[in-house]
């Protein structure tokens, strides 16, 4: 049983017909797609607004209708992944490089449910590494206005490349340790200048379903 696939098309059944919604990215959010893809070509209707280039891809060649959010007042549910998930479901988020994108959606999606294996689900945020969205300007000045806040941090690179997000900002992933409280490092990251996003989802998921290594399924409400 492969827990990914179970949560992601598990959480598929929240869609009705008629909806928009958004379209998380990931190796998890792929078993989502795949399964709405599914459903579209059994009939449903939906519109869906992508949290990244790769997930358009995905999306358009299985067939799903794609919008622009500004065509929309809000999308009803967002299916997307997470690199951690802490009791009251605060999340890292950003480990694939799409946080800025997908903390847009989010922020405009009535419920957003996320999808994680039983190994993303944690105690306190922290062990893996924050993903923080920064400009390419001057961005070594503003790793150090993020180290000085209790960080260590590296620029995240690709095959030998500073990797460039579907922006074209980079990425540094950075360790502060346990945190402790992630509705304040959030806002505070994002005062400094040339932080363009962090990847802290405070207070926005409604529902997490988990997929267990032995085929279980849970689905936690907030
Ligand atoms: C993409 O930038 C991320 O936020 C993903 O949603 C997150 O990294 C989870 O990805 P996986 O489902 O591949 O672990």
């Amino acid at each position: 049983m492969n827990p990914k696939k179970l949560t992601g098309e598990k959480a598929a059944d929240f869609i009705t017909d008629g909806m928009m919604i958004g379209l998380g990215t990931g190796s998890t959010a792929y078993y989502a797609i795949k399964k709405v893809g599914e459903m579209v070509r059994n009939g449903l209707n939906v519109k869906a607004v992508p949290t990244s280039k790769e997930t358009a891809d995905l999306a358009a060649e299985e067939g799903i209708e794609l919008i622009e959010l500004s065509e929309v007042e809000k999308l009803d549910i967002t299916i997307d992944g997470a690199d951690e998930v802490d009791p009251d479901f605060n999340l890292i988020k950003g480990g694939g490089g799409a946080l800025l994108r997908e903390k847009i959606v989010a922020a405009a999606t009535e419920r957003l449910i996320i999808i994680v294996d039983e190994s993303k689900l944690v105690n306190k945020l922290g062990d893996f590494l924050l993903p923080i969205e920064v400009t390419p300007f001057n961005w070594e000045y503003t790793q150090k206005m993020i180290n000085k806040m209790g960080a260590t941090s590296e620029i995240r690179k690709k095959g030998g490349e500073i990797f460039v997000t579907d922006n074209d900002n980079y990425i540094l992933d950075c360790d502060f340790g346990k945190i402790e409280n992630p509705e304040k490092l959030t806002i505070d990251l994002n005062t400094i200048p040339g932080v363009v996003e962090n990847g802290i989802f405070a207070n926005m998921a409604e529902i997490v379903v988990v997929g267990y290594n032995d085929g279980k399924i849970e689905v936690m409400y907030k």
